[in-house]
């Protein structure tokens, strides 16, 4: 049966289709109707390449893809960075070293040598320098006489800290790396003028910096995560490459998204200020993962098919692209009460914001939950009145939920 609610020529990957309606009411359409869906497509937009892609929109679909590595291959273009020529490097070789876009027995060995860096106990060591940092941008903020933008003022910087500290960049070369990492997510959108090419060499920047500290702790090893990455040239640990890669991945993925996290976070406080109400009195530990379903800051990733196989009863062949929506699974009513209500109580939460289980499960997810939590926690104490000064203005892009900018007031 053929979703008879969508238009012809209708692509879920289209940059301009969240610009305000989130989530899209299609995804219910298509949950109920036909939830997987095969989405015909011309041109190659935000990765999805070649004539289309099936749309994979139900909760328990979106985990089957993602926990079904055999099945469904990360190793094409599950996320697309770019880089320019002076990498030195064939760039779909370069692409092969992001964590994201490789399968096992490959993504096993390097998964579990990065998983170092995000243990509990590493995790934690950092929760004191980074409450005290979210405390000083929450009093910056509260000095603003008038309207600010929550974005640059406050939702930025604790994300680039958090990567900066786990890594161990020094104060000094924070600026640059936080500026790199800033235009390489930027240029999608028209607003903020950065060419692909300078994404590109930014990304490009970003890598050289990173395979110089490793190069820098093989010669002096000292006691910090990047020694214990890199120290030993064996397969127990990254090469120089592997972890110039690493440190991009970390500036790509726990950035931007993290930021849309905290923006969106606010935003849906600001307009539901009994939930708002509620956690200042109560600061309910349930509250982040809830904004982290509410704000889903990565609308989809995509896979790729290993051999035909069916899902939700269609015949998905060998090398069919298949996008798997977290926007809509964590909208799924199967899975949850109320699904369009933003509830900072809601227990259990199983949203996919962070992926859907799998392998590829989000790396630094305790770390963006630790993050969420402290910068609330801060807004609460600091700016417990504030209040919107104009609706947010969103990022034009069909991956990243994201918004650029969002008028507040201290209140
Ligand atoms: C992977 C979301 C914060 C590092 C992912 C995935 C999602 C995601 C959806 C893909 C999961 C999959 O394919 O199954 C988010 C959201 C965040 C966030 C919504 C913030 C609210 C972070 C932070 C870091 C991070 C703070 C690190 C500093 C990573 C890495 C991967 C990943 C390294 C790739 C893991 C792999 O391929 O094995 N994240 N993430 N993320 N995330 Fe996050």
């Amino acid at each position: 049966m053929s979703c008879p609610a969508l238009p012809e020529g209708f692509d879920f990957t289209d940059p301009d289709l969240l610009q305000a309606r989130v989530p899209l009411p299609e995804f219910a359409e298509l949950r109920r109707a036909e939830p997987v869906r095969w989405v015909p497509q011309s041109g190659n937009i935000a990765g999805f390449q070649d004539e289309g892609y099936w749309a994979v929109t139900r909760h328990a679909d979106v985990k089957y893809v993602s926990t079904h590595p055999e099945l469904f291959s990360s190793y094409l273009n599950t996320a697309i960075i770019r880089f320019n020529e002076h990498i030195e490097r064939d760039a779909i070789d370069a692409q092969r070293l992001i964590l994201l876009n490789m399968d096992p027995p490959e993504h096993t060995r390097v998964r579990q040598i990065v998983q170092r860096v995000f243990t509990p106990r590493a995790i934690r060591a950092l929760e004191e320098r980074l409450r005290n940092r979210a405390h000083a941008i929450a009093q910056e903020a509260r000095a603003h006489p008038g309207p600010f933008d929550f974005v640059t003022e406050v939702a930025c910087e604790l994300p680039l800290q958090a990567i900066a500290e786990l890594i161990g960049i020094p104060q000094d070369d924070r600026t640059k790396i936080f500026d790199w990492s800033n235009k390489m997510i930027s240029y999608d959108d028209p607003e903020y003028a950065i060419t692909e090419e300078v994404g590109a060499e930014s990304a490009t920047e970003l890598i050289a910096y990173a395979m110089n500290m490793a190069a820098d702790r093989k010669q002096c090893p000292a006691k910090d995560i990047v020694t214990t990455l890199v120290a030993a040239e064996d397969e127990g640990n990254l090469n120089s490459d592997e972890f110039g890669f690493f440190v991009l991945m970390l500036a790509v993925a726990g950035n931007e998204t993290t930021r849309n996290a905290i923006t969106h976070g606010m935003h849906a406080f600001l307009t539901h200020p009994e939930q708002w109400e509620l956690y200042k009195r109560e600061r309910p530990e349930t509250a982040a993962e809830e904004i982290v379903r509410w704000a889903t800051p990565v609308n989809s990733f995509q896979r790729t098919a290993t051999q035909d196989t069916e899902l939700g009863g269609k015949l998905i062949r060998k090398g069919d692209r298949v996008g798997i929506f977290y926007a809509s699974a964590n909208h799924d009513p199967d899975v949850f009460t109320d699904p369009d209500t933003f509830d900072i109580t809601r227990d259990p939460n199983p949203h996919l914001g962070f992926g859907g289980g799998g392998p590829h499960y989000c790396l630094g997810k305790s770390l963006a939950v630790l993050e969420i939590d402290l910068i609330f926690n801060a807004i609460a104490d600091a700016l417990p009145n504030l209040t919107l000064s104009g609706d947010p203005s969103r990022l034009r892009s069909a991956w990243i939920n994201g918004v650029k900018h969002l008028q507040v007031q201290a209140g």
